[in-house]
Protein backbone atom coordinates (compact mmCIF):
# COMPACT_ATOMS: atom_id res chain seq x y z
CA UNK A 1 0.00 0.00 0.00
CA UNK A 2 1.27 3.36 -0.96
CA UNK A 3 1.13 6.42 1.83
CA UNK A 4 -0.65 9.18 1.24
CA UNK A 5 -0.21 11.10 4.19
CA UNK A 6 2.69 11.19 6.46
CA UNK A 7 1.37 12.56 9.87
CA UNK A 8 4.81 12.28 12.12
CA UNK A 9 4.51 13.55 15.99
CA UNK A 10 2.38 16.69 15.97
CA UNK A 11 1.56 19.09 18.58
CA UNK A 12 -0.95 21.92 19.42
CA UNK A 13 -0.83 23.99 22.63
CA UNK A 14 -3.31 26.31 22.83
CA UNK A 15 -2.13 28.63 26.22
CA UNK A 16 -1.82 25.71 29.06
CA UNK A 17 -3.71 23.16 27.33
CA UNK A 18 -2.22 20.79 24.59
CA UNK A 19 -4.91 20.03 22.18
CA UNK A 20 -2.65 17.35 19.93
CA UNK A 21 -0.15 15.56 21.72
CA UNK A 22 3.02 14.13 20.23
CA UNK A 23 -0.15 12.74 17.67
CA UNK A 24 1.69 10.15 14.36
CA UNK A 25 -0.62 8.72 11.58
CA UNK A 26 -0.14 7.61 8.20
CA UNK A 27 -3.17 7.50 5.90
CA UNK A 28 -2.21 5.09 2.90
CA UNK A 29 -3.87 5.50 -0.63
CA UNK A 30 -7.35 4.29 -1.28
CA UNK A 31 -8.41 3.77 2.47
CA UNK A 32 -10.99 4.80 4.61
CA UNK A 33 -10.23 5.92 8.19
CA UNK A 34 -12.35 7.10 10.94
CA UNK A 35 -10.61 9.39 13.68
CA UNK A 36 -13.03 8.92 16.76
CA UNK A 37 -12.64 10.48 20.62
CA UNK A 38 -14.51 12.08 23.24
CA UNK A 39 -15.76 15.89 23.06
CA UNK A 40 -12.55 17.86 23.24
CA UNK A 41 -9.78 15.21 22.44
CA UNK A 42 -8.54 16.99 19.85
CA UNK A 43 -10.34 15.83 16.90
CA UNK A 44 -11.33 18.81 14.55
CA UNK A 45 -7.83 20.89 15.81
CA UNK A 46 -6.41 18.16 14.33
CA UNK A 47 -7.99 18.61 10.66
CA UNK A 48 -6.85 22.21 11.34
CA UNK A 49 -3.70 21.34 11.41
CA UNK A 50 -3.27 19.06 8.31
CA UNK A 51 -5.33 21.67 6.52
CA UNK A 52 -2.55 24.70 7.30
CA UNK A 53 -5.34 26.53 9.55
CA UNK A 54 -3.02 26.24 12.92
CA UNK A 55 0.52 25.81 12.88
CA UNK A 56 1.82 22.48 14.85
CA UNK A 57 3.94 23.56 17.61
CA UNK A 58 5.78 20.18 16.63
CA UNK A 59 5.55 17.42 14.24
CA UNK A 60 5.77 17.72 10.71
CA UNK A 61 3.34 16.49 7.91
CA UNK A 62 4.45 14.64 4.39
CA UNK A 63 1.97 14.49 1.95
CA UNK A 64 3.09 12.69 -1.41
CA UNK A 65 6.36 12.30 0.16
CA UNK A 66 6.20 16.21 -0.15
CA UNK A 67 6.17 18.08 3.47
CA UNK A 68 3.36 20.24 3.45
CA UNK A 69 3.42 21.38 7.60
CA UNK A 70 4.04 25.50 7.14
CA UNK A 71 2.07 25.30 4.18
CA UNK A 72 -0.70 28.23 3.52
CA UNK A 73 -4.03 26.68 3.76
CA UNK A 74 -4.55 27.44 0.58
CA UNK A 75 -1.28 25.40 -1.10
CA UNK A 76 -2.51 22.94 1.44
CA UNK A 77 -5.67 23.01 -0.66
CA UNK A 78 -3.70 22.74 -4.02
CA UNK A 79 -1.76 19.98 -3.17
CA UNK A 80 -5.47 17.90 -3.27
CA UNK A 81 -6.90 18.15 0.44
CA UNK A 82 -10.43 19.12 0.94
CA UNK A 83 -12.65 19.28 4.14
CA UNK A 84 -15.90 19.83 5.12
CA UNK A 85 -16.78 21.76 8.78
CA UNK A 86 -18.10 20.43 11.77
CA UNK A 87 -21.10 23.36 11.37
CA UNK A 88 -22.64 23.54 7.90
CA UNK A 89 -21.04 26.56 5.89
CA UNK A 90 -22.83 27.27 3.45
CA UNK A 91 -24.06 30.39 1.69
CA UNK A 92 -27.75 29.72 2.55
CA UNK A 93 -29.15 32.48 0.30
CA UNK A 94 -27.01 31.16 -2.64
CA UNK A 95 -28.49 28.29 -4.80
CA UNK A 96 -26.96 24.66 -4.05
CA UNK A 97 -24.98 25.09 -7.98
CA UNK A 98 -23.65 28.80 -6.76
CA UNK A 99 -21.90 26.91 -3.30
CA UNK A 100 -20.59 23.97 -5.16
CA UNK A 101 -19.23 26.19 -7.63
CA UNK A 102 -17.24 27.74 -5.01
CA UNK A 103 -15.32 24.61 -4.28
CA UNK A 104 -13.75 25.07 -7.72
CA UNK A 105 -11.92 28.62 -6.22
CA UNK A 106 -11.32 27.28 -3.02
CA UNK A 107 -7.86 26.45 -4.37
CA UNK A 108 -7.28 29.89 -5.83
CA UNK A 109 -5.13 32.12 -4.08
CA UNK A 110 -7.77 35.32 -4.63
CA UNK A 111 -10.35 33.53 -2.08
CA UNK A 112 -13.76 33.49 -2.03
CA UNK A 113 -15.24 36.57 -2.54
CA UNK A 114 -13.39 37.46 -5.22
CA UNK A 115 -13.68 33.95 -6.96
CA UNK A 116 -17.88 34.93 -6.90
CA UNK A 117 -16.79 38.27 -8.40
CA UNK A 118 -14.60 36.55 -11.11
CA UNK A 119 -17.48 34.23 -12.03
CA UNK A 120 -19.31 36.87 -14.13
CA UNK A 121 -16.45 37.46 -16.19
CA UNK A 122 -14.90 34.22 -16.37
CA UNK A 123 -17.24 32.61 -19.15
CA UNK A 124 -15.66 29.96 -20.11
CA UNK A 125 -14.63 28.40 -17.22
CA UNK A 126 -17.60 29.27 -15.87
CA UNK A 127 -19.62 26.57 -18.82
CA UNK A 128 -16.91 24.19 -17.61
CA UNK A 129 -17.62 24.49 -13.90
CA UNK A 130 -21.16 24.14 -14.06
CA UNK A 131 -20.64 21.30 -16.00
CA UNK A 132 -18.16 19.90 -13.41
CA UNK A 133 -20.53 20.91 -10.55
CA UNK A 134 -23.81 19.09 -11.81
CA UNK A 135 -21.70 15.80 -12.39
CA UNK A 136 -20.61 16.30 -8.42
CA UNK A 137 -24.07 17.22 -7.59
CA UNK A 138 -25.37 13.96 -9.49
CA UNK A 139 -22.46 11.95 -7.44
CA UNK A 140 -23.84 13.03 -4.16
CA UNK A 141 -27.65 12.24 -5.12
CA UNK A 142 -28.68 16.06 -5.33
CA UNK A 143 -29.97 15.53 -8.92
CA UNK A 144 -31.84 18.15 -10.73
CA UNK A 145 -31.69 20.56 -7.50
CA UNK A 146 -29.52 22.69 -8.32
CA UNK A 147 -31.05 25.58 -8.58
CA UNK A 148 -32.82 25.43 -4.97
CA UNK A 149 -32.23 27.84 -2.21
CA UNK A 150 -29.87 26.23 0.21
CA UNK A 151 -30.91 27.19 3.21
CA UNK A 152 -34.42 25.21 2.35
CA UNK A 153 -32.54 22.67 2.00
CA UNK A 154 -33.19 19.27 4.62
CA UNK A 155 -30.23 18.90 6.78
CA UNK A 156 -29.15 15.82 5.40
CA UNK A 157 -28.79 17.82 2.18
CA UNK A 158 -27.18 20.45 2.86
CA UNK A 159 -24.46 17.84 4.35
CA UNK A 160 -24.52 16.85 0.43
CA UNK A 161 -23.96 19.91 -1.08
CA UNK A 162 -20.87 20.53 1.02
CA UNK A 163 -19.36 17.55 0.58
CA UNK A 164 -20.14 17.91 -3.23
CA UNK A 165 -18.45 21.66 -2.86
CA UNK A 166 -15.62 19.68 -1.27
CA UNK A 167 -15.68 17.09 -3.98
CA UNK A 168 -15.77 19.34 -7.26
CA UNK A 169 -11.77 20.14 -6.70
CA UNK A 170 -11.42 16.38 -7.19
CA UNK A 171 -9.20 15.88 -4.17
CA UNK A 172 -6.84 13.10 -3.55
CA UNK A 173 -7.76 13.49 0.62
CA UNK A 174 -11.47 13.81 1.61
CA UNK A 175 -11.35 15.07 5.47
CA UNK A 176 -15.50 15.38 6.73
CA UNK A 177 -15.66 16.93 10.08
CA UNK A 178 -18.17 14.95 11.89
CA UNK A 179 -20.29 14.17 8.27
CA UNK A 180 -23.58 12.27 10.44
CA UNK A 181 -24.32 15.53 13.20
CA UNK A 182 -28.04 15.58 13.43
CA UNK A 183 -28.81 13.26 11.15
CA UNK A 184 -31.69 10.36 11.79
CA UNK A 185 -30.49 6.46 11.12
CA UNK A 186 -31.88 6.43 7.68
CA UNK A 187 -29.80 9.44 6.83
CA UNK A 188 -26.75 7.94 8.93
CA UNK A 189 -26.81 4.82 5.95
CA UNK A 190 -27.20 7.26 3.25
CA UNK A 191 -24.28 9.13 4.26
CA UNK A 192 -21.90 5.71 4.68
CA UNK A 193 -22.92 4.96 1.33
CA UNK A 194 -22.43 8.12 -0.53
CA UNK A 195 -18.79 7.96 1.84
CA UNK A 196 -17.87 4.16 0.08
CA UNK A 197 -18.68 5.64 -3.00
CA UNK A 198 -16.37 8.82 -3.27
CA UNK A 199 -14.02 6.02 -2.07
CA UNK A 200 -14.44 4.03 -4.80
CA UNK A 201 -13.80 6.61 -7.53
CA UNK A 202 -10.34 6.98 -5.76
CA UNK A 203 -10.39 9.11 -2.91
CA UNK A 204 -8.53 8.72 0.47
CA UNK A 205 -11.09 9.44 3.17
CA UNK A 206 -10.63 10.81 6.64
CA UNK A 207 -13.89 11.47 8.94
CA UNK A 208 -14.72 12.67 12.12
CA UNK A 209 -17.46 10.57 13.76
CA UNK A 210 -19.33 10.30 16.83
CA UNK A 211 -20.93 7.52 15.34
CA UNK A 212 -18.94 4.54 16.55
CA UNK A 213 -21.52 2.03 15.11
CA UNK A 214 -21.25 3.66 11.69
CA UNK A 215 -17.31 4.08 11.55
CA UNK A 216 -16.63 0.36 12.56
CA UNK A 217 -18.90 -0.58 9.71
CA UNK A 218 -17.31 2.02 6.86
CA UNK A 219 -13.76 2.35 7.99
CA UNK A 220 -10.71 -0.11 6.88
CA UNK A 221 -9.20 1.50 10.09
CA UNK A 222 -9.94 3.62 13.48
CA UNK A 223 -7.51 6.02 15.36
CA UNK A 224 -8.54 6.97 18.71
CA UNK A 225 -7.71 10.61 20.43
CA UNK A 226 -8.04 11.29 23.91
CA UNK A 227 -7.17 14.30 26.01
CA UNK A 228 -4.89 15.05 22.57
CA UNK A 229 -3.19 12.08 22.77
CA UNK A 230 -3.42 8.99 20.37
CA UNK A 231 -4.64 6.11 22.35
CA UNK A 232 -5.49 3.17 19.28
CA UNK A 233 -4.85 2.94 15.72
CA UNK A 234 -5.89 -0.42 14.34
CA UNK A 235 -8.98 -1.73 12.17
CA UNK A 236 -12.25 -1.64 14.13
CA UNK A 237 -12.72 -4.94 15.60
CA UNK A 238 -9.82 -4.10 17.09
CA UNK A 239 -10.57 -0.97 18.82
CA UNK A 240 -13.54 -1.29 20.54
CA UNK A 241 -12.47 -4.52 21.88
CA UNK A 242 -9.84 -2.24 23.46
CA UNK A 243 -10.10 -1.52 27.09
CA UNK A 244 -8.10 2.10 27.16
CA UNK A 245 -10.75 3.11 24.13
CA UNK A 246 -13.85 1.85 26.28
CA UNK A 247 -12.49 3.81 29.15
CA UNK A 248 -11.39 6.96 27.34
CA UNK A 249 -15.60 6.55 25.87
CA UNK A 250 -17.31 6.47 29.16
CA UNK A 251 -14.50 7.01 32.07
CA UNK A 252 -12.81 4.89 34.55
CA UNK A 253 -15.22 4.77 37.59
CA UNK A 254 -17.81 3.34 35.27
CA UNK A 255 -15.49 0.71 33.60
CA UNK A 256 -14.75 -0.78 36.92
CA UNK A 257 -18.60 -0.34 38.17
CA UNK A 258 -19.71 -2.06 34.96
CA UNK A 259 -17.20 -4.58 35.50
CA UNK A 260 -17.89 -5.40 39.11
CA UNK A 261 -21.47 -5.96 38.07
CA UNK A 262 -21.07 -8.05 35.00
CA UNK A 263 -18.63 -9.91 37.62
CA UNK A 264 -20.75 -10.38 40.61
N1 LIG B 1 -8.55 28.10 18.84
C1 LIG B 1 -8.53 27.54 20.05
N2 LIG B 1 -8.06 28.21 21.13
C2 LIG B 1 -8.01 27.64 22.35
N3 LIG B 1 -8.42 26.39 22.61
C3 LIG B 1 -8.91 25.66 21.58
C4 LIG B 1 -8.98 26.18 20.25
N4 LIG B 1 -9.51 25.23 19.45
C5 LIG B 1 -9.74 24.17 20.23
N5 LIG B 1 -9.38 24.42 21.51
C6 LIG B 1 -9.45 23.48 22.64
O1 LIG B 1 -8.74 22.31 22.25
C7 LIG B 1 -9.40 21.14 22.74
C8 LIG B 1 -9.72 20.24 21.60
O2 LIG B 1 -10.78 20.81 20.84
P1 LIG B 1 -11.32 20.18 19.48
O3 LIG B 1 -10.16 19.92 18.60
O4 LIG B 1 -12.38 21.06 18.96
O5 LIG B 1 -11.92 18.79 20.02
P2 LIG B 1 -12.91 17.75 19.30
O6 LIG B 1 -13.08 18.14 17.88
O7 LIG B 1 -12.26 16.41 19.49
O8 LIG B 1 -14.21 17.80 20.07
C9 LIG B 1 -10.62 21.63 23.51
O9 LIG B 1 -10.30 21.70 24.87
C10 LIG B 1 -10.87 23.01 22.93
O10 LIG B 1 -11.50 23.84 23.86
MG1 LIG C 1 -14.71 18.65 16.75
Amino acid sequence: MRSLLKIEGITKIFGGLTAVNDVSLTANQGEIIGLIGPNGAGKTTFFNILTGIYKPNAGRILFEDQLISGMKPFQIANQGFSRTFQNIRLLKEKSVLENVQVGMFRKTKAGLWASILALSSVKKEEQETIRKSLEILSLVGLDGMDEEISGSLSYGNQRRVEIARALVSEPKLLLLDEPTAGMNAEEVEEMSALIRKINANGTTVILIEHNVAMVVDLCDRLAVLDHGVKIADANPDEVIANPAVIEAYIGKDQVEEVSSFVEN
